[in-house]
């Protein structure tokens, strides 16, 4: 779905503005401090609920106000939905086609919203939460049981676990390894599948914007050297090791997705600008294989690739089809001359200007 317009009132340096963006590309021009950043939080927050800068939602709303409302219009073919949220006093209320809804988890996965940040490239270089996060983000939005199940497994793995620190009896531990294991082999693979249905997407991009083939290395969260021992196996030969640390160490909460350049590790081969590209890479695919229009937000990116890479990611980018908002401080480093109906917004001290 695409965002069509936006009202803000009260985030951040962000008094009040009413926006009206286009289906393609969005350019948001503005020197340092002038609120760019925080108006791609404002899209994230009414498109899933959170914002990516920060779980605190009240550090969004505005210095010296109670409270914030955002209102946003999307539509897709026919379709339109208009969100509505407000934080005041410490409560938040959404609004889906003025019917409330309880949650705003409840947002997070209508709208497929993406972002590459400067952040972003903890993803190759952070634990595997990250990577997991980026698996489980994008299966979530091609296969809809996906969620249930991995709420699911989670609660089972918390009672095994609260079971084994409690020591309570084999038998009583053991009891949980059935409903895990069913789970457990859904997550894996609805997983394995979602890669696989990746890999030749990001072989595509990899090649456009690195001129490599980088591989998803998938390793579901216990060992796959000998195929021939299932999960329910690991956890029978792992029990007194589970017992001994008291929580469970293999599954699919342990699930990570190694990328390799030739057999390589990717930190050991690709320089940092090329890492940078790779996460691109990784985004791009995500978004290409994505049922639904999605929403991309590029965040301070461009300055850091040189002119010819940017322009090359350009086309990339629209290539996925999804609607982008990017920013950067200078309108020439980004180049949307063979985008349809691309638009730029000028902001100052929170303050948004549409340039024809
Ligand atoms: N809750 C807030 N209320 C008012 N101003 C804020 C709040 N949080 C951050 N700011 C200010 O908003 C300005 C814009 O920040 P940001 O969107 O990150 O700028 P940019 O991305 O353009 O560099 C900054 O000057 C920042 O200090
Ligand atoms: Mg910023």
């Amino acid at each position: 779905m695409a965002l069509q317009q936006l009202d803000i009132q009260h985030l951040r340096n962000i008094e009040q503005t009413k926006l009206a963006f286009s289906p393609t590309a969005n350019l948001i021009i503005g020197p340092n401090a002038s609120g760019k950043t925080s108006l791609l939080e404002a899209i994230s927050l009414i498109s899933q609920g959170r914002s990516f800068r920060t779980t605190r939602i009240d550090q969004l709303i505005q210095h010296d106000t109670t409270g914030m409302l955002l209102v946003g219009h999307y539509y897709q073919d026919k379709e339109k939905q208009i969100i509505g949220l407000s934080r005041e006093n410490r409560k938040t209320q959404v609004k889906i086609n003025g019917q409330n809804i309880s949650k705003t988890t409840e947002l997070a996965g209508r709208i497929p919203l993406f972002v590459l940040i400067p952040e972003s490239h903890e993803l190759l270089d952070s634990g595997p939460k990250m990577r997991r996060q980026y698996l489980d983000w994008g299966v979530f939005h091609v296969e809809h049981q996906y969620l249930d199940i991995w709420k699911q497994y989670h609660r089972i793995l918390r009672q095994r676990n609260s079971a084994l620190r409690r020591n309570r009896t084999k038998q009583e531990i053991q009891a949980w390894d059935q409903p895990l294991v069913e789970k457990a082999e859904v997550l894996h693979q609805l997983r394995k599948t979602y890669i696989e249905k990746l890999s030749p997407i990001l072989a595509r991009y990899g090649e456009q914007l690195i001129g490599e083939n980088p591989k998803f290395d998938y390793q579901p969260g216990w060992d796959l050297k000998d195929p021939t021992i299932s999960y329910t196996q690991h956890l029978t030969d792992g029990f007194d090791k589970d017992l001994e640390r008291g929580f469970t160490r293999l599954g699919p909460h342990r699930a990570d997705i190694k990328i390799k350049i030739k057999g390589k590790a990717v930190q050991t081969v690709f320089s940092r600008g090329q890492q940078k590209l790779l996460i691109c890479a990784m985004t791009l695919a995500q978004l290409k294989l994505q049922p639904a229009e999605s929403i991309l937000l590029v965040d301070d990116l461009p300055a850091e690739l040189d002119p010819k890479r940017r322009t090359i990611l350009m086309s990339a980018l629209k290539d996925t089809g999804a609607q982008v908002f990017v920013t950067a401080t200078e309108p020439d480093l980004i180049d949307v001359s063979d985008w349809p109906d691309s638009k730029m917004f000028h902001v100052k001290h929170g303050s948004f200007q549409d340039v024809i």
